[in-house]
């Protein structure tokens, strides 16, 4: 039984959702609440390792079904020994990506299908789908020009993808938030980051407040 509860963030290159989120950490810890954050791929010991298999620059000849499983066994691991058991401990955990990276990047924009996708990822996450998602939805142009800017970000394997293949995450996203209405909700992330970081804050807040009413 799960008693926590599960937010990710979610969205394009140079969203600045990792930013926000370790805000919105630092801010829900102030107000007293217990929360663990973390990211994806990765969290833990072994799925950090796997991390560093999948965004290697120099494994250009990985193919896109390879690619999939390997987020989705990082995924399974980082789940079963840091998510659910701060879930059961009562705690919020914030998840930097999760599913949704993989049918918006693998599902849609490698043209994996999101079908495929979903199938190998129901696998892996069981009944663990998040609370909710905030897709923080930037224009690829402006997200890859912020992260053009940042000299001490780590360039991975996918940020070497073209303009297309990051139009078509986007693309990818818009359709998610169409299928799980309920569960994701937009940022508008192209404004200045505080603008982005109080929305996502709001939404998270106004998600505790339905929680507790409940
Ligand atoms: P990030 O830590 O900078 O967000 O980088 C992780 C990269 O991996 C990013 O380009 C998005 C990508 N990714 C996928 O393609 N599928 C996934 O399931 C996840 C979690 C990340």
């Amino acid at each position: 039984m799960r008693k926590g509860i599960f937010i990710t963030a979610e969205g394009g290159e140079g969203a600045g959702k990792t930013t926000a989120l370790k805000k919105i950490y630092d801010e829900l810890i102030k107000k007293g609440h217990q929360v663990v954050m973390t990211r994806e791929p990765g969290g833990i010991k072994i799925s950090e390792e796997i991390r560093s298999v999948i965004l290697n620059e120099e494994h250009t000849e990985m193919d896109g079904r390879t690619e999939a499983l390997l987020y989705a066994a990082a995924r399974r691991q980082h789940l079963m020994e840091k998510i659910v058991p701060a879930l059961q401990e009562g705690k919020i955990v914030l998840c930097d990506r999760f599913i949704d990276s993989s049918l918006a990047y693998q599902g849609f924009a490698r043209g994996i299908g999101i079908e495929n996708i979903l199938m190998i990822n129901e696998f892996a996450i069981d009944e663990y789908w998040p609370n909710l998602t905030l897709y923080f939805r930037v224009d690829p142009e402006i997200g890859l020009a912020r992260i053009a800017k940042d000299k001490g970000r780590e360039v991975n394997r996918l940020d070497q993808e073209n303009e297309t293949f990051h139009k078509k995450v986007l693309e990818g996203y818009d359709q998610l938030t169409k299928l799980y209405k309920d569960r994701i909700r937009i940022v508008d992330a192209n404004d200045d980051f505080e603008s982005v970081y109080s929305r996502a804050l709001l939404l998270i807040e106004q998600h505790l407040e339905t929680i507790d009413n409940r």
